[in-house]
């Protein structure tokens, strides 16, 4: 009875456990893919994702990232423009999201290396 209970409790635990790890593996893939990305023209994780507070964050990212594509689309820069239409940019936006959103201006949290 006593053994059938801790062992329910470890496995929870190592549920949650492995859950919050994969949560966070997402701004840590957000964090590679901005280091990569967007750095050149923006620089570090910290500066860039201090640009926005959360909620413009969501907002840049809404509709099928709508918003961030029209900002580059009006800066003109063939650079940004080309990576904004690529298909890199699709597949990394999901975590590029979770990663300026976790760190965004308002968030009080500040990316360990960035
Ligand atoms: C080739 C250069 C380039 C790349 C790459 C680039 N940007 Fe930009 N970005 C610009 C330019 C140019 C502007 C418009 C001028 C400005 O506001 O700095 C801009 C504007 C923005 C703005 C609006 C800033 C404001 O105050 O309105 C945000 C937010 C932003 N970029 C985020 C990103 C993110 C996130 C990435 C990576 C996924 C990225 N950019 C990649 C060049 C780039």
């Amino acid at each position: 009875m006593f053994k059938k209970s801790l062992s329910i409790a470890l496995t929870s635990l190592i549920a949650v456990s492995a859950l919050t790890t994969f949560a966070s593996a997402d701004i840590k893939k957000g964090q590679k893919y901005y280091l990569k990305d967007c750095k050149k023209c923006h620089g570090n994780g910290t500066k860039g994702a201090a640009m926005m507070d959360q909620d413009e964050w969501a907002d840049m990212f809404a509709n099928d990232n709508e918003e961030i594509k029209a900002v580059h689309e009006d800066s003109e820069d063939a650079k940004a423009i080309k990576y904004f239409e690529s298909k890199k940019f699709e597949k990394h936006a999901p975590h590029l999201k979770d990663f300026l959103y976790e760190y965004g201006a308002d968030s009080g949290n500040v990316p360990a290396c960035g």
